[in-house]
C-alpha cells in the first residue's frame, strides 16, 4: 500500500499534490480507478465503501483528511476523532492501493478563494443550522476529483444529503466519474454507524437509538400503505422525548428533497434526521422505496 505524503520525503522536496498526479500519471487508461473519501476515524461503514471500490475496481484510493472548510468555528473540528495508525491498518487490511493523507496548507494555501455553491440543495435540513457545510463538502469533493480522476467514488447513503448534492455538482459539472450510493452500516440496535459516535457518552449511546427507532416505525407504516407524507412525520415525531434536542425531521422527494405532503407509492421518499444527542450532533435517514 502506497501512502502520500511519502513517509521518509519532506512534502516541501515534492509536494504531495505532484507525488499523487505521478501516481496517477502512472495509471494506464484501462484500468478502472475507484476513490474513497473519508475523514479518517474509519469504521465499519467505511470498510463497506472500500469493500464495494475492491469488487468494482482495478485500484483503490482512500483519501483522509478532516476538511477544515466544512466546519464553522464554533463546531468539532478539534475534537473531531482522529485515529490514523488505526485508520491505516484498516486500509492496509482492506487492501487499498494508495492512501492520501491530504494536509491543509497544500490543499488551501495563502490566498485560496473558491467557493463551490449549490444553494437551492444547500441551504435547507443540514444547511440551515450548518450554512458553511455543504459549500466545504463540494469544494474538497471537487478538488479529489480533479486531483484522482477516478472513474467510480464511494459515498454512503448515510449523508443523504450530501450525497444528492455530489450527485447534482457531478452532473452539472459534467465530471466524468460514476458516484457508487453505498447503504448506511448500522449496529445491530439500529444506531447509524458514524465516527461522531465514540464522541457519545453512555447515556447518550443510549439516547441516540431513537433516531432509527422513530425511522423504522414510521417506514413500517409506509410499508403498511399510509401514503400522507406528515401523519408519517408525526409517528416518527412520537418517539421523541426532551432527552434528544431535535434539529430537523422531514419527509422529502428523494432526489430534489423538497418536503412532501403526500407520496406517490410508485416514486417513494426519504425521511431525513439530524438531532444533538449529549452535545454530539448525529444524522440518519431512511428511504421509503416504492411500492
Ligand atoms: O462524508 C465525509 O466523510 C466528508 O464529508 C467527505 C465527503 C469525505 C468530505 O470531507
Amino acid at each position: 500500500m502506497k501512502i502520500l505524503p511519502e513517509p521518509n520525503r519532506s512534502a516541501s522536496q515534492t509536494s504531495t499534490v505532484v507525488q499523487l498526479r505521478n501516481w496517477r500519471r502512472g495509471i494506464s487508461a484501462d484500468k478502472v480507478i475507484g476513490l474513497v473519501p473519508t475523514m479518517g476515524a474509519l469504521h465499519e461503514g467505511h470498510r463497506s465503501l472500500i469493500r464495494r471500490a475492491r469488487e468494482q475496481c482495478d485500484l483503490v484510493a482512500l483519501t483522509i483528511f478532516v476538511n477544515p472548510t466544512q466546519f464553522a468555528p464554533d463546531e468539532d473540528f478539534s475534537t473531531y476523532p482522529r485515529t490514523h495508525e488505526q485508520d491505516l491498518e484498516i486500509a492496509r487490511a482492506e487492501n487499498v492501493d494508495l492512501v492520501y493523507l491530504a494536509n491543509t496548507e497544500e490543499l488551501y494555501p495563502a490566498g485560496f478563494a473558491t467557493l463551490i455553491d449549490l444553494p437551492a440543495l444547500s441551504q435547507r435540513l443540514c444547511g440551515i443550522s450548518r450554512p458553511h457545510f455543504f459549500a466545504g463538502v463540494s469544494l474538497i469533493v471537487l478538488k479529489l476529483f480533479h486531483l484522482f480522476e477516478p472513474d467510480k467514488t464511494y459515498f454512503g447513503e448515510k449523508d443523504y444529503q450530501q450525497l444528492v448534492i455530489i450527485e447534482q455538482m457531478t452532473r452539472d459539472l459534467d465530471l466524468d466519474v460514476e458516484i457508487v450510493r453505498c447503504p448506511i452500516v448500522r449496529e445491530p440496535d439500529g444506531l447509524a454507524l458514524s465516527s461522531r459516535n465514540v464522541n457519545l457518552s453512555a447515556a447518550a449511546r443510549e439516547d441516540a437509538q431513537v433516531l432509527s427507532r422513530s425511522l423504522f416505525l414510521a417506514r413500517q407504516r409506509w410499508q403498511a400503505g399510509e401514503v400522507i407524507a406528515t401523519h408519517l412525520r408525526e409517528e416518527a415525531l412520537r418517539s421523541y422525548g426532551t432527552e434528544v434536542d431535535l434539529d430537523y425531521l422531514e419527509v422529502l422527494d428523494r432526489d430534489s428533497l423538497e418536503p412532501l405532503v403526500y407520496i406517490q407509492p410508485e416514486r417513494g421518499a426519504v425521511i431525513c434526521v439530524a438531532a444533538n444527542v449529549g452535545g454530539v450532533r448525529l444524522i440518519d435517514n431512511i428511504v421509503l422505496e416504492p411500492h
